[in-house]
């Protein structure tokens, strides 16, 4: 989900796009960003522990000083996501960034340990969705708009 979002934001001329991992991503990473998407899978109706600590170690650092950058968020669920969606909306208020679209939620259907262990195949139309969110960020920080 996230390589399409990023392939769909890198279609788009004049922006520049790092699709980074939560663990890598620093301070600086975010304050030499104009816009973000972040995504994360939904466990135990919150986003991923990993997110949960790129969002510790970076939002003092950085508070105040991405007020109005543009964001949305991709969660993949088994079934929910909402809360993992309300997390990241929290945060991102606390931020005062800019919602530039609806969380998008992928539900896989994962319900049993099997299923939700194995190697998850995102189907071609939500990865369609994923890259639109992708190019819409991009569009508009190219254009001016957010
Ligand atoms: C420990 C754990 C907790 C989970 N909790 C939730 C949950 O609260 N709500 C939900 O919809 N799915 C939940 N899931 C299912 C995952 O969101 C689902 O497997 C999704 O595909 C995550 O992406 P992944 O395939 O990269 O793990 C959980 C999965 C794990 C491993």
């Amino acid at each position: 989900m996230a390589r399409a979002a990023a392939s769909g934001a890198a279609a788009e001329s004049g922006c520049v796009v790092r699709l980074m991992q939560a663990a890598e991503t620093q301070p600086g990473d975010v304050l030499a960003a104009d816009g973000y998407i972040f995504a994360t899978p939904e466990n135990l109706a919150a986003i991923a522990g990993v997110m949960k600590d790129f969002f510790d170690r970076t939002y003092y650092p950085v508070l105040g000083r991405i007020e109005g950058r543009a964001y949305a968020s991709l969660i993949c669920t088994g079934s929910d996501g909402e809360n993992a969606a309300r997390q990241i909306a929290r945060i991102a208020t606390g931020w005062r960034l800019k919602e530039i679209a609806a969380p998008l939620i992928i539900r896989t259907g994962a319900q049993t340990p099997e299923a939700i262990l194995a190697v998850k195949e995102i189907g071609e139309a939500d990865l369609a969705r994923c890259a639109e969110m992708g190019e819409a960020m991009a569009a508009g920080l190219v254009m001016g708009v957010f």
